[in-house]
């Protein structure tokens, strides 16, 4: 049996990934990474084995991924100081003699993108290069959920969808997309040393995406345009700190400025202007758009404008 070890297992991503895995009747093959293993009681009832480790305590990582033979590395939360944290996990997973390591990255880490997620990525992808394990690299585009579900519920409060992205275009994925094709490549055969980029199926500004999260939602949001100080004048207005804080979130978001007004600028420089079908490549189905995620969440984005127009 191949056992699959999975970091971040308590996460929103990789919860979806576990689930998916016991359904396929893998739930006996899988190790659980988590910092809090009482998190993971349900998953302990499911046949998991959940260990201990944590990122920043590299000395435990070597016993928690024991025995596993392929590797799903989550990427961390904390953008700026994951190197070290996912350095000690390609090691232990090295040391450990995982074969295979599948790793969730970003649309684009060249050094060119100034979205500065893409450090950390880029050097982790090295890292893993010269582990000797096999390595597959998910690269995935910006999580269309993340967008509207998380930021939508303030633009649409505000009316306001305050942006310095000038019009630049990128291709939203669902992030249950991209944790399908990381469960196909965890299954299938023939996906070692190979670069995804995950996108979903359309280029869109964000005056698009305004433009149908206004229609879904009933109430008009209009696209802002101001530039990286507007944003950053904006963000601490909110108290979102520039930097990432563990733990820390605004608003149930744990939001950093720094990273998000570099986005914005990789936006709007064309640096996530990339849009693939590797979605359907590897699942054998279409990647679902950023109108469907709206559409699916329609009546929630109606009762933010209702609750937030009294
Ligand atoms: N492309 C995009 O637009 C986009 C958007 C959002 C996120 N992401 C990526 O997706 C990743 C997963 O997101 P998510 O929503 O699943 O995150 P999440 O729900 O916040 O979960 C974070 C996970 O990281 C684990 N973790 C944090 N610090 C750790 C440490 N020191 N040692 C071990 N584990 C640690 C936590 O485990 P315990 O607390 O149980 O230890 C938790 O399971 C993010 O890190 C990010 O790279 C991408």
């Amino acid at each position: 049996m191949t056992k699959i070890v999975i970091t971040g297992a308590s996460g929103q991503y990789g919860r979806m990934a576990t689930d998916r895995l016991i359904a396929k009747g893998l739930g006996e093959d899988l190790i659980l990474i988590t910092r809090t293993p009482s998190k993971l009681e349900d998953r302990k009832r499911q046949g998991c084995d959940v260990r201990y480790g944590d990122f920043d305590k590299p000395e435990t990582l070597v016993e928690a991924v024991r025995g596993a033979d392929k590797m799903l590395l989550i990427s961390g939360t904390r953008v700026g100081a994951r190197i070290p944290q996912h350095k000690a996990a390609v090691d232990a997973a090295a040391a450990a003699g995982v074969s295979h390591i599948i790793y969730t990255s970003f649309v684009n880490v060249e050094e060119s993108n100034p979205a500065i997620v893409a450090i950390d990525h880029r050097e982790t992808e090295t890292l893993i290069k010269a582990s000797g394990c096999a390595w597959t690299f998910l690269r995935d585009a910006h999580y269309a959920d993340a967008m509207i579900l998380n930021a939508g519920p303030g633009f649409i409060a505000s009316g306001v969808w305050l942006s310095s992205t000038k019009g630049g275009r990128e291709a939203m994925v669902w992030r249950e997309d991209c944790v399908d094709c990381a469960v196909a490549v965890l299954t299938q055969e023939g996906h070692e040393n190979k670069a995804y980029p995950v996108t979903g199926p359309n280029r869109e500004n964000f005056e698009d995406v305004a433009a149908m999260l206004s229609e879904a939602c009933g109430k008009k949001i209009k696209l802002v345009e101001t530039d990286d100080d507007g944003m950053y004048a904006h963000f601490d207005a909110l108290g979102i700190p520039r930097e990432p804080v563990d733990d820390q979130s605004v608003a149930g978001i744990p939001w950093n400025s720094d990273d998000m007004v570099s986005f914005e600028r990789a936006i709007r420089e064309g640096a996530l202007d990339i849009c693939t079908d590797d979605v359907e490549k590897l699942t054998g189905r279409k990647a679902r758009s950023v109108r469907d995620l709206i559409e699916a969440n329609k009546e929630f984005l109606r009762q933010v404008a209702i609750d937030t127009s009294a």
